[in-house]
């Protein structure tokens, strides 16, 4: 099969072109034989499920059985008790082995067959540790998938006791557990409604210190591999800092720039070559991943993690377009929150916004709200009163119009409105009928002076609106 740049999940050897992360998998597989537990918590798409799935294959099967598993997709039905989930972990986890070792599935299936509940299935994993001669690693996918935070802590809490208690009792050799959010976190989210649990359950944890950023050494060896394949020529170290330059080196990032370049810029660029890709195609690249109506589910979980929280909105805004200095500091839970979802980063000891890409879309971004709140202001927009039955409210729109005047402009700006009044309204007037209807000025015949705006929305509502300054009593009479 041919090989692509991934940019949807974990990425495989054979099937994809891929960053040599051997370095940073030695480091890991230090900490295995050192007989560590530890987590991965980096943020989304930064290569976790791909570094568990490299370092399960590459645990030499006559010393190891590696045994990975993973919470996404569980369902809730696991996490609704201990008796629900010790049953069920015993079995996701005989499955697993399944796979591999069908002999050893059977035994952990007979050592587990009547847990019941955590305690249960502690000492059934000490009765089969005992029986299988060769060290067994636990690898973790998706930890934060689990709904029941307090369950899930209750079973790290076992793990922690076994290891804890590990030269007399058998148990795991090594436990790692991958996601974005870590388990002090998962902690915090219990303590808020009940104030229990002061020890961390995950105390024992080793710190997993691997930048699994991609630096441009590394970043060239995926450029080669594909070159090499594709027949392609460049300037590996010029493109390999271009794309550093604007990713810093995250990896859904790096990929996805490459991406657009090998199978979305021929379409795009009429003078691009395939088979020589240059500073050009990265900067045309990066220009093509933050334009602005483009999205896809890494943006869109920032953005969602921004308008989820109010304080990291503000922190992220002041960074980026306020340009406001703040101090790097991972006590304080806002700064940490947003370095947990990979939008900001500490350099030296201030905040950033995490690369290039995501400063481009947080400009747009932030751009757009300020001008969707400035209409919010002047408009009736968030009132939401202005349709009734698919038709447009006028008497509603006029009274928000006069609003808007009267708060905006003063008797001073007379001149200007008599001037220009019209055209106020209309500017007032198009986001409501975007798409839907029309507007246009229409000569009052016998009365030089006087336009009235014809408004039709939709294929039947039709009306006409006269805008008129109001001096006065006498002054209508008259007229
Ligand atoms: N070694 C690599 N070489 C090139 N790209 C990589 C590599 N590892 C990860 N990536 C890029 O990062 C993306 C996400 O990888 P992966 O699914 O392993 O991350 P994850 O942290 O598990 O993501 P999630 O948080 O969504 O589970 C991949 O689709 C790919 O674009
Ligand atoms: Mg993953």
């Amino acid at each position: 099969m041919a090989k692509k740049f991934n940019v949807n999940g974990c990425c495989f050897p054979d099937e994809h072109y891929m960053v040599d992360i051997s370095g940073k998998l030695n480091q890991a597989m230090k900490l295995i034989e050192q007989g560590e537990y530890f987590t991965i918590n980096r943020p989304r798409q930064y290569g976790k499920t791909t570094i568990l799935e490299m370092l399960f294959n590459n645990l030499s099967p006559r010393k190891y059985l590696p045994v990975f598993l993973s919470f996404e997709g569980v369902g809730d039905e696991l996490f609704k008790s201990e008796a629900s989930f010790a049953p069920a972990f015993a079995r996701m986890f005989s499955k697993e082995l399944q796979i591999k070792h069908s002999g050893i599935a059977e035994l952990f299936l007979n050592a587990t067959s009547n847990v019941k509940n955590l305690e249960d299935l502690s000492s059934s994993i000490s009765v089969f540790t005992k029986e299988i001669s060769k060290d067994i690693v636990v690898l973790v996918d998706e930890i934060d998938k689990s709904s029941n935070n307090q369950l899930f802590l209750s079973f790290l809490g076992m793990l922690r006791d076994k290891y804890l208690k590990r030269k007399r009792e058998a148990t795991f050799k090594s436990v790692i557990l991958a996601g974005v959010h870590d388990v002090k976190s998962l902690k915090l989210k219990i303590r808020k409604d009940t104030e229990t649990k002061l020890n961390s359950p995950w105390n024992i944890a080793a710190d997993f210190n691997v930048d699994m950023s991609f630096n441009p050494a590394e970043i060239k060896t995926m450029l080669v591999s594909y070159a090499k394949d594709k027949k392609v020529k460049m300037d590996f170290d010029a493109i390999a800092e271009r794309i550093h330059y604007y990713t810093n080196g995250h990896p859904f990032l790096v990929s996805k720039i490459c991406k657009n370049i090998d199978e979305e810029e021929a379409e795009q660029t009429p003078n691009y070559n395939p088979k020589h890709w240059t500073l050009d195609d990265i900067n045309w690249s990066f220009r093509w991943l933050t334009r602005p109506m483009y999205t896809t589910t890494n943006f869109d979980d920032m953005i969602k993690n921004l308008e989820n929280n109010k304080d990291l909105f503000a922190l992220v805004r002041a960074v980026s377009v306020e340009g406001k200095e703040v101090s790097a500091a991972a006590d304080n839970p806002v700064v940490n929150l947003g370095i947990t979802y990979g939008i900001l980063s500490a350099s030296e000891d201030k905040i950033v916004v995490s690369n290039r890409v995501y400063e481009q879309r947080i400009a747009t971004y932030m751009q757009s709200k300020q001008e969707t709140s400035e209409l919010k202001d002047c408009s009736i927009f968030h009132d939401y009163g202005y349709l009734e039955n698919g038709r447009l409210v006028l008497n509603f729109i006029l009274e928000k119009f006069q609003l808007f005047m009267k708060e905006h402009y003063s008797n001073k700006d007379m001149a200007f409105i008599e001037r220009e009044g019209r055209l106020v309204f209309m500017s007032f007037l198009k986001p409501l009928i975007n798409g839907k209807g029309f507007m246009w000025k229409e000569p009052v015949i016998g009365d030089e002076r006087r336009m009235d705006i014809v408004v039709t929305y939709g294929s039947k509502q039709k009306e006409v609106v006269e805008l008129k300054i109001w001096r006065g009593k006498e002054y209508h009479q008259e007229g």
